[in-house]
């Protein structure tokens, strides 16, 4: 896989963070002792704080990523034109019960920077948490955005993250 370096003022240019994010989803993606897990995200923005650029994601206590993400502490944002069905089956399937629903889905998983992404991928954001918090029901100002995103109680964790590198993928 071969990649090409993005400076990090131009992501917004290239990654839309209304449509990308929410329309194209992307996949969040974290390895720990050898094994790589991935979902497929919606929820997330581009920023800036404490003078980094940063990406925020959202994340469900019961996904199975998460444990990947927190014990890595890095994660990455794979961006992709099209592979809407390989994105909508791996975000509906749990690598706690399909443990190869990677190899599953027909994506591949390739490195950069020591990070997991997908060979198939156009873009990707190689990820350091810097700051991470469930959401609180009672900070919702508008308690009914609470009751209608989380039936559950399952509260999403904030992930605040550097975006450390972008690359395009080439092939
Ligand atoms: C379009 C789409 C967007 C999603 N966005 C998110 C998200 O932003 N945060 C999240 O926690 N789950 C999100 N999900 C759900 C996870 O991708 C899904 O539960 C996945 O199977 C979790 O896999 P895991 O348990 O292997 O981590 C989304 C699913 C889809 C289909």
């Amino acid at each position: 896989m071969n990649t090409k370096k993005i400076e990090l003022s131009k992501i917004t240019n290239i990654i839309d963070p209304i449509v990308g994010m929410r329309e194209q989803w992307d996949l969040v993606t974290a390895e720990h002792d050898g094994v790589v897990n991935t979902l497929t995200a919606a929820w997330g923005a581009f920023g800036n704080l404490c003078e980094k650029k940063i990406v925020t994601v959202y994340i469900r206590p019961q996904r199975y990523t998460k444990k990947f993400m927190d014990a890595s502490g890095r994660f990455t944002m794979t961006f992709f034109d099209g592979h809407m069905q390989e994105l909508g089956y791996l975000g509906s399937n749990s690598g706690a019960d399909v443990p190869n629903k990677i190899e599953k889905s027909g994506l591949h998983v390739a490195h950069v920077d020591g990070q997991p992404t997908f060979e198939e991928g156009k873009y990707v954001l190689v990820c350091k948490t810097i700051y991470k918090d469930a959401l609180k029901p009672e900070n919702f100002v508008d308690a009914s955005l609470a009751a209608e995103n989380f039936p559950d109680k399952d509260y999403s964790v904030m992930y605040i993250a550097e975006i450390e590198a972008a690359y395009e993928i080439e092939a």
